[in-house]
């Protein structure tokens, strides 16, 4: 029987190394959301179109093709044909991301493919909403988070190390800020921890650590 397992989290809490340290354990697959959304926002930054601007969006929606391939267990965004996977980890990409996902017309879309993927087999699944409202019934519902100033280290630690040093500390932390606020504040399935999640707080301790707590609450 498939199951799910829901990481919810906010941005640099560490949630997708987790999740992926979570299926990678138990043998099955990792279905990153968040790629979903940075697709979407990079298409709109492709086209010259407003990520923000409902009519815009839905309009780009009519014609854009978004396809997931997993390759060896490796999740590939495939926009328009064009394999972008390794062009949607920007700071311009995410900050369009969490703009466009604020969008219903947006957020149906992806929901429905979300959920079509996770009943096909066994999904860690990563995102904002996948316990509160993407699979209510998930398995096991985990709440990923750590300090703003922790994860703003951690976002540039990544970013430098993927060659990109167009931002400093200050500008990722102010980043990372404006971004909870938007994926909190939104009217449409905000960043929410339900009242059963385990809540995992990555701020003090290492990831293999908080990997072997979090799996410690999965009894399979
Ligand atoms: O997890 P991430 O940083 O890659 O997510 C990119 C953006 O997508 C983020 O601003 C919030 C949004 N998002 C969302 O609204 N719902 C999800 N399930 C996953 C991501």
């Amino acid at each position: 029987m498939a199951y799910q397992i829901a990481v919810d989290g906010p941005s640099g809490s560490g949630k997708s190394t987790l999740a992926k340290g979570v299926a990678k354990k138990l043998g099955i697959m990792y279905l990153d959301t968040g790629a979903m959304y940075r697709t979407c926002g990079l298409s709109a930054l492709k086209k010259g179109i407003d990520p923000s601007d409902p009519v815009a969006v839905e309009n780009m929606l009519q014609t854009m093709k978004l396809d997931i391939e997993f390759r060896d267990g490796i999740q590939h965004m495939i926009l328009d044909g064009e394999d972008v996977t390794g062009m949607i980890r920007t700071p311009e990409v995410s900050m369009a991301a969490s703009s466009i996902s604020a969008l219903p017309v947006i957020r149906n879309a992806m929901v429905d493919m979300q959920r079509k993927i996770a009943s096909s087999q066994s999904f860690v699944i990563d995102g904002r909403d996948i316990a509160s409202n993407v699979l209510p019934n998930a398995k096991y519902k985990f709440f990923v988070t750590a300090s703003a100033e922790k994860r703003a280290e951690r976002r540039l630690l990544e970013l430098n190390n993927n060659g990109n040093f167009s931002q400093n500390y200050e500008e990722v932390l102010a980043d990372i800020i404006k971004r909870d606020k938007q994926d909190s504040e939104r009217e449409f399935a905000p960043l929410r921890q339900v009242p059963e999640a385990i809540v995992i707080d990555t701020s003090d301790i290492g990831i293999e650590e908080t990997l072997e707590t979090l799996l410690s609450y999965i009894k399979e």
